[in-house]
């Protein structure tokens, strides 16, 4: 039946009628000739091909032995044959597995039970650097790495037990010693009476699919990181530095050469470039001026106060208006995010590709929440250096004022006044000019900031040249334009080489008489806000007054300005704008000041203490002006990350104020409020008598009148519930001793 015949039509039939060409008679000759001494027990096992009836060729086992007589001649052949067509297609099938297993890119290992290796394939040794006689023998675990013990022996082990598979992340160790990522199938090979008996792994390098998941988890840690970059960049309150800041982190989070920030001018008639971030070989576009009007992008970020994606700016006919910059920068595509500022449009940050790139929706609104956070902080950081610009000049003419009193030699003074006037006022060039009523001629005994001797030997006649009609007149003269003015410096040609645009010149008077002029030249646009007006006023008295004290050669009783009544002005409006931010009730900073007053006096500490104190109380939060709104302002409890900033407002308001020598002793409570008596505070954890006393007074005082009243995140508490929650702090939180004195200053109220 094997060869589809009858037994009757098999009978007569001749072999080489079923054998399939003369391979069958070579296999049986070879065969027999194998055999060495004839006798019936002698058989002879082959394979070959056979014929079946309808011609078909099959694989067959044919087993054949000699018959003989009884006197041991050969008679004839008894031959059986067996359809051997499955086990052929098995191994055909084996053939192809084996070329598969020898052929792929993953490495397979078969080990016995006990993970000694039996089998490794090419592609193992190709990976590995191994030959496979280095490995077949050895343990398995001689190439696993040493750190991925424990989760061989708490996940994988128990896994191949169980389910006889696991599949996972691995190391594995190459022949250069080098560690390599896999991505590993373990099987548990078992026989039949389902013992196991094999393992298999078979694994693939995944070192470029894990690089490019750690790329992305980078990616989107640098993307949450940057809110906190820009956050952290307005504690330095100034606003280039947040700008810049935040072009740097966009760029670097997107992957780009260069991100530029540009705030509006003055007249709101061109956005100009202030902040840049430009990595290496790319030019700077700083103070490029962006045209609003006539200028489709930016018409269309600031009417739209919306981003605009610029896919090929270099044929783009909106960017016409800046295509020489566009193509000089070698931008290709942009996105342009819009400034914004009590809900206007302040200026724009763009961030330039030099090669096409799309932004996808997501990214556009990433980055529009950065800068709108930058934003946020640049309002702050504008605010902050405002005032404190108004500090340092206050601070300048307490410096000039001191030296004035302690010194009649003129020329040391005048020099002083000339630099910090330079410095204070930003100008380019300061110079004095003395009146000798004898002669009534204007000298000048001094100037800073010129690039000639121009003006330097000046000897004008009342009513002569600017600065004689500004002493003639006794009235300030402002210049905005000296350029349309050539005429007025006749007297001295090396003017015209200064370059000067403005001129400002404020006559000097100490008690109703003329002692001489001030005069003040910019090379440039000068704005004159009140601040400056009012702060070159209080120069020109001083300096009035110091010519006035060397020419008298005594030390007349001087109508001084009372200047810390300037500082502390400065220092209430300041923190009027923090308790708007803070949503602070009204005069929550009077009430702080006073009561931490009340209590530092309760308690001993002298009056020039006491100054200090008032105003540590008064500025103890302006640290928070560095914290940004999305946290101050949060309603609900703050997360870890928001946590660790809001604990920054005590360092934030030291590094930014520390540099003002004035506050310098009143910085000890905005710096140590928070410290604890047990040193469980911050920033510093400072423990006991190693916080100052004034911040100890003052801690007490802030918890009293921060659950005193509503914050986002909470109703103010009961009188009871707070007292009760004070007392229970003490020796905790609060230092005992300023305790006792905090309840009786509270029994009596
Ligand atoms: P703050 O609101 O002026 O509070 C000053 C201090 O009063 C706090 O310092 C804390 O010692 C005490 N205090 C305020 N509210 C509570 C309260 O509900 N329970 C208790 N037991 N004590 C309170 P602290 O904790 O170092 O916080 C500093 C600043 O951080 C706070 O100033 C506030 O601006 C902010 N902050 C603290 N917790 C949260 C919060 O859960 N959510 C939000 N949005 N801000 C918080
Ligand atoms: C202040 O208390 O002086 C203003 C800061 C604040 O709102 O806490
Ligand atoms: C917070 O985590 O929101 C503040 C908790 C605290 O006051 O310590
Ligand atoms: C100071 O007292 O000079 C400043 C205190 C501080 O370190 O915050
Ligand atoms: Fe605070
Ligand atoms: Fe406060």
């Amino acid at each position: 039946s094997t060869f589809g015949y009858t037994v009757d039509e098999w009978v007569g039939t001749r072999l080489s009628q079923h054998a399939s060409g003369k391979a069958f008679f070579q296999m049986a000759r070879k065969a027999l000739y194998s055999i060495k001494h004839f006798n019936e027990f002698d058989q002879v096992i082959f394979e070959s091909e056979m014929l079946r009836k309808d011609g078909t060729e099959i694989p067959v086992e044919i087993t054949g032995k000699l018959l003989f007589n009884k006197k041991g001649i050969p008679i004839g052949l008894q031959g059986t044959t067996r359809d051997i067509a499955e086990r052929v297609q098995a191994e055909e099938q084996n053939r192809l597995f084996s070329k598969i297993i020898e052929t792929t890119r993953q490495s397979i290992i078969i080990t016995n039970i006990k993970g000694a290796v039996l089998y490794v394939n090419q592609g193992y040794c190709d990976f590995s650097g191994f030959e496979e006689d280095e490995v077949i023998g050895n343990s398995m675990f001689r190439f696993a790495q040493k750190k991925d013990a424990l989760k061989l022996a708490k996940e994988v082990v128990p896994a191949l037990i169980k389910n006889k598979y696991w599949h996972g992340d691995m190391n594995v160790v190459k022949k250069d010693k080098q560690i390599v990522p896999v991505d590993l199938i373990c099987s548990l090979l078992s026989d039949k009476k389902n013992k196991p008996e094999f393992l298999v792994a078979i694994f693939s390098d995944i070192t470029e699919r894990i690089q490019a998941r750690e790329a992305l988890q980078r990616r989107n840690i640098e993307l949450t990181l940057l809110n906190r970059v820009i956050a952290a960049a307005s504690m330095t309150m100034e606003p280039e530095v947040v700008l810049e800041t935040t072009c740097r982190e966009l760029a670097l989070a997107f992957n780009l050469p260069q991100a530029a920030a540009a705030l509006l001018n003055e007249s709101r008639t061109a956005a100009i470039i202030v902040a840049e971030y430009l990595a290496e070989g790319y030019t700077s576009a700083l103070n490029v001026e962006l045209p609003i009007e006539g200028n489709p992008v930016m018409e269309y970020v600031f009417e739209n106060k919306a981003p605009l994606v610029i896919t090929d700016a270099q044929k783009d006919p909106r960017m016409a208006v800046i295509h020489d910059e566009i193509q000089q920068r070698g931008t290709v595509s942009m996105l342009i995010l819009p400034l914004m500022a009590h809900g206007q449009v302040v200026g724009t940050l763009g961030l330039d590709s030099v090669e096409r790139r799309e932004f996808s929706r997501e990214e556009i609104d990433l980055a529009a929440n950065a800068v709108s956070t930058a934003a946020r902080a640049l309002e702050n950081a504008q605010l902050f250096s405002q005032a404190k610009r108004r500090l340092k000049r206050i601070e300048a003419l307490h410096s000039i004022d001191k030296i004035i009193s302690s010194s009649i030699d003129l020329n040391l003074t005048t020099n002083l006044f000339l630099k910090q006037a330079q410095i204070q006022l930003e100008v380019d060039a300061v110079d004095i000019l003395l009146f000798d009523p004898l002669t009534l001629n204007l000298k000048c005994i001094g100037r800073t900031g010129f690039k000639t001797s121009a003006l330097k030997y000046t000897d004008l006649r009342l009513g002569q040249g600017l600065a004689g009609q500004v002493a003639q007149q006794r009235e300030i003269k402002h210049i905005p334009n000296l350029l349309e003015e050539k005429e007025l410096f006749q007297t001295s040609p090396e003017m015209s080489e200064e370059d000067f645009i403005v001129y400002y010149g404020i006559p000097l008077i100490a008690k109703g008489v003329l002692k001489g002029v001030l005069e003040i030249f910019h090379r440039g646009p000068l704005s004159l806000d009140s601040e400056w007006l009012m702060f070159s006023n209080a120069l020109a008295g001083l300096a009035a007054i110091a010519i006035d004290n060397a020419s008298m050669f005594n030390d007349l009783q001087r109508s001084i300005m009372d200047l810390s009544i300037a500082y502390d002005s400065t220092l209430e409006g300041w923190a009027k704008t923090l308790e708007l931010r803070d949503y602070e009730t009204e005069g929550h900073s009077r009430r702080v000041v006073e009561m931490t007053v009340k209590l530092a006096g309760s308690m001993g500490l002298p009056a020039d203490q006491i100054v200090q104190i008032r105003r540590g109380a008064l500025l103890h939060d302006i640290g928070k002006m560095g914290v940004p709104d999305s946290i101050l302002q949060k309603p609900g409890k703050l997360t870890d990350d928001e946590w660790e900033i809001m604990q920054q407002h005590p360092v934030y308001a030291f590094n930014a104020l520390s540099g003002i020598e004035f506050l310098r002793p009143a910085l000890e409570i905005p710096h140590y409020h928070h410290e604890r008596w047990d040193g469980n505070g911050y920033p510093q954890g400072l423990k006991g008598e190693e916080i100052p006393l004034a911040a100890r007074i003052f801690a007490i005082i802030d918890v009293w009148d921060a659950l005193n009243s509503d914050r986002p995140y909470r109703k103010a508490w009961s009188k009871e519930k707070i007292l009760a929650h004070i007392k229970e702090q003490s020796g905790k939180h609060f230092d005992p001793r300023v305790m006792d004195a905090f309840l009786k200053i509270i029994e009596l109220t």
